[in-house]
Parts: structure tokens; C-alpha cells; sequence
């Protein structure tokens, strides 16, 4: 549909930007923090930083926090590591922990920035990892006793809980992630058994968080794309129906209606995946309702059919490439799309779509909690030239303005990221933030912040509220 005229973004439209805890805090075994699973990988990708220092925001908090009140951010998502909270997933508090997050919310209202709360972003404690982790029924109860502690601790400051942060890329692509691989012989088997888990824990989750803080809200965080059909061959459309049966409604019909929808179902039934449900679980389900949506997007995809007999697929491929389930989608490059230098298809339009899916499925408001350019910044005269990210931003901020206008509720943007830090799965090279941060891959310089040409493009679109993209 071509609108004649594109509505404002809201008035109280939440500017923000985004970073998860173990990427961007480094202090990854100080003041009492324990080991998760990111600490404990014993291989990384050949030529890639780990976790320990990151972009050392444990101890650049201040600094980092000011310069996103320079910006004129009106909220910043950030996570918080479960380890430093509770150093063996379970046991005792530490209560150093709990004073970390307590002072970094408080410097960021001190700017009136709006803190939104990833409770869960990857980084499952690591003793929890080696009783079996998601597999474990034990871990959903010692995540709502970490969750009892953020709400309880947290819960008068902070408005927006996200719950856990994409599921989905965990669950399929947890290999590359640093996540759980499964085991065994059926990999998916055991994958679909820690899905249902956390499924669980998440419905738990939120209704705990409307019984102990009336005054927050709460929300699932899943990496969200639309999917295309390769052609308009019926079996493609199929195709597409089952990659986005799978990799999307799967989690938000789940959190939303406490179902798991019927082509996912059926799925996991041919895959021998179908999970263990407990009496009661689908009842939890049901009754947990979340009161908005957040969800990341990078890019679509666009899937042909595939009628191969074998199953071969394992978790170790890209998150925004590796799309392939034999027998069920194959994943083939887009001819229409640009790509960023890390591969990723560049799809403005398809945000749109994807946002205008989401709402006409589960007509909840909805905030982006990521989105962004993953690039090789270069550092130069003290500034970062970084054209390609605007461009691309500017495209997508266009796109929400046309959903806006479309009559989606969208209230908040949160790009990734706020500052430069750790890739998933890439290093320090592959940049994404607004504030550079001067490291390289191995050699930790002097962590310096600068501000690159993204950042005081941002603070404009902020002071403008979106009005002169
Ligand atoms: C999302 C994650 O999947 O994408 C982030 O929530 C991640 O943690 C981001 O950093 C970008 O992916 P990558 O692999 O480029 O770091």
C-alpha cells in the first residue's frame, strides 16, 4: 500500500539502543561473578576475541551511560548476566552483583533513559550448563528464583522486562551461538525437550512479574523475520509456510497463546523431536500473558522447497545464513537484496512486512529490540565514517513510519548496538555501535569511546522524533 502521507512516529516513541551483558561487560570473573557458558567455551572461531574484557563496560558504565544521555536516547536495553547475580545459577546472591545493576539503572535515569531488562541473553550459568542445563527441569525453577530477584531488586525502577533473548537462535542455532548443541544421536530431539523448557520458565516468568510488579511490563525478545517463497510455485510457498510455522510462530504463539501451532507440531513429529510436556505445563502456558512483543530483526529469508529424504542438519550455521531442514525449506539468496560485507541480506521492506505479520497475528504493541549493520568500522581523525550504517538505518526508521502508518503499534526501536562490542560469533571486528571502542581483536589498546558520525545522526533523529529522515 503507498500512503499519501506517513504518520509521526508517537510522541513517548522509546529512542533507544541495545547491548547484552556478556558482549559488551567483560569483568567476566570479578566481584564475585561464576563462570556461564560464554566464559566456558574452551574453542572460539579461529582469530576471534573472547568474552573476558569485552568493551569492559563493568568498569566504563559511567562514561557509557553519559554518552547515551548525550545522545538523547529515551531508553537502553541492556541484559543482566545471571552469574553475577547468582554466581552458580542457584545458590547464594551476590550481593555485589545485585549493587552493579542497581547503580546502572540509576545512572541511566539519571539521564532519563528508560533501562529495558533482557533478564536471560545467552549466557546461562555455566554449573547450571554441567546438571544438564535447559535439559534440566531444575533450571526453570532456578530461573524464577533469579527472576523473583530482578523483579524484587529491580522491579520498582524498571517498566520493560524482556524475558529471554532469542530463543529461537538458540534452539536452532545454538552451536554458532555458544549455546547448547544438543546431544546425542537426534540432536533436535533433545534441543526441542531444553525449548519446551524455557518455554515454560518464560511463562513462569511473566506471571510472576505482573504478580510482584504491577507496575512493569513484560515481554518475550525472539528474532523475528518474514519469510519469502523462492517463486510462486505453490510447493516454494509451502516451504515458506514451514521455515516461518518453525522458526517464528513457534515462539511467539507459545508465549502469546500457550500453544504450539500445528505445522510446528507436525514437524516435530516427523523429526522425532516432540517434546516431554508435564501435566500442567500447557496450563502455565496458556495462562501467562505478555503484554508486548519485542523481537530483533537482522534480515528476511527466502526459502524453496526441498524434498530430500535425509535429515542432516546440526546448529553450528549462521543465524541469518544458514537456512536449510531437508524435507522441509532450503534456504537460496534473495537477487533483490544487498548484502552487508558480513553477508547479510539488507531487506527495508521486509521489516515492514515483518511488522505488519507480527501485529495482525497477536495485536500486541510491539518495540524492536535489535537491528543494525555489522561492519568493519574504521577508526579515523578520532571518528568513525560510517555512512553504510546510516543509510541502512535511515531506510529502516522509514520502514516503521510506513507500518506505523499501516496501523502497527510499534513503541519503541532499540538497534544494536549502543556501544562496539563481541560479536556472537565474529570478534570484535564485525562493529555494530554508535560508539566505537577502541580495541582490536587481541589487542586491548586503551578502550577508549568515540563518538562515530552514526552517533550525532541518531541524536538528531531523537530531538526530531523521527520527523526528518
Ligand atoms: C542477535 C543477538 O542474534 O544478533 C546478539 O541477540 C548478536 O547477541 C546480534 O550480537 C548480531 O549477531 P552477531 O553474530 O553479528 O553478533
Amino acid at each position: 500500500m503507498r500512503h499519501s502521507k506517513l504518520k509521526d512516529f508517537p510522541k513517548d516513541f522509546l529512542w533507544s539502543a541495545s547491548t547484552s551483558a556478556y558482549q559488551v561487560e567483560g569483568a567476566w570473573n570479578e566481584d564475585g561473578k561464576g563462570m556461564s557458558v560464554q566464559d566456558a567455551k574452551t574453542s572460539l572461531p579461529e582469530g576471534t576475541s573472547d568474552f573476558k574484557v569485552a568493551s569492559d563496560h563493568y568498569h566504563h558504565f559511567e562514561e557509557d551511560i553519559a554518552f547515551l544521555g548525550e545522545m538523547g536516547l529515551k531508553a537502553y536495553r541492556f541484559s543482566i548476566s545471571w552469574t553475577r547475580i547468582i554466581p552458580d545459577g542457584d545458590g547464594k546472591i551476590n550481593t555485589k552483583g545485585v549493587q552493579f545493576y542497581h547503580k546502572l539503572i540509576d545512572a541511566c535515569l539519571s539521564y532519563n533513559i528508560e533501562p529495558i531488562v533482557t533478564m536471560y541473553h545467552f549466557d546461562l550459568p555455566f554449573e547450571l550448563e554441567k546438571k544438564g542445563g535447559w535439559n534440566n527441569r531444575t533450571t526453570i525453577d532456578a530461573f524464577l528464583k533469579f527472576s523473583k530477584i530482578l523483579f524484587e531488586q529491580y522491579g520498582s525502577k524498571v517498566k520493560y522486562f524482556l524475558t529471554i533473548n532469542e530463543q529461537n537462535m538458540m534452539i536452532l542455532h545454538g552451536a554458532a551461538i555458544g549455546t547448547s548443541k544438543g546431544s546425542g544421536i537426534n540432536i533436535w530431539k533433545e534441543l526441542y525437550q531444553q525449548n519446551h523448557n524455557m518455554l515454560v520458565a518464560q511463562a513462569k516468568a511473566m506471571e510472576l512479574c505482573h504478580k510482584l510488579c504491577p507496575n512493569s511490563k513484560i515481554g518475550p525478545a525472539p528474532n523475528i523475520a518474514s519469510i519469502y517463497p523462492a517463486s510462486s510455485k505453490p510447493e516454494d510457498y509451502l516451504a515458506a509456510q514451514n521455515f516461518t510455522a518453525i522458526r517464528n510462530w513457534l515462539y511467539l504463539d507459545m508465549a502469546v497463546f500457550g500453544r504450539y501451532n500445528s505445522t510446528a507440531w507436525s514437524y516435530l513429529e516427523e523429526i522425532d523431536a516432540v517434546p516431554k510436556i508435564e501435566e500442567g505445563d500447557m496450563e502455565i502456558l496458556r495462562n501467562a500473558k505478555p503484554d508486548f512483543i519485542a523481537f530483533n530483526y537482522y534480515n528476511t529469508a527466502t526459502v524453496k522447497a526441498n524434498n530430500d529424504a535425509k535429515k542432516v542438519q546440526d546448529s553450528s550455521g549462521d543465524q541469518q545464513l544458514a537456512v536449510f531442514e531437508a524435507g522441509v525449506f532450503e534456504g537460496v539468496q534473495n537477487p533483490n537484496l544487498e548484502k552487508t560485507e558480513f553477508g547479510w541480506e539488507i531487506d527495508p521492506v521486509g521489516f515492514r512486512i515483518t511488522l505488519r505479520e507480527v501485529y495482525d497475528r497477536y495485536n500486541l504493541p510491539i518495540i524492536v529490540t535489535e537491528n543494525g549493520l555489522g561492519a568493519f568500522d574504521k577508526l579515523e581523525d578520532g571518528t568513525v565514517h560510517d555512512d553504510y550504517r546510516i543509510e541502512y538505518y535511515k531506510k529502516h526508521l522509514h520502514e516503521i513510519k510506513e507500518a506505523i502508518t499501516d496501523g502497527v503499534k510499534v513503541f519503541g526501536y532499540s538497534p544494536w548496538s549502543a556501544i562496539d562490542l563481541v560479536s556472537t560469533h565474529q570478534g570484535v571486528t564485525k562493529r555494530y555501535g554508535f560508539i566505537y571502542v577502541n580495541r582490536d581483536e587481541f589487542d586491548l589498546k586503551d578502550l577508549k569511546r568515540y563518538k562515530k558520525d552514526s552517533f550525532y545522526w541518531y541524536k538528531k533523529v531523537i530531538e526530531e522524533n523521527g520527523n526528518n529522515l
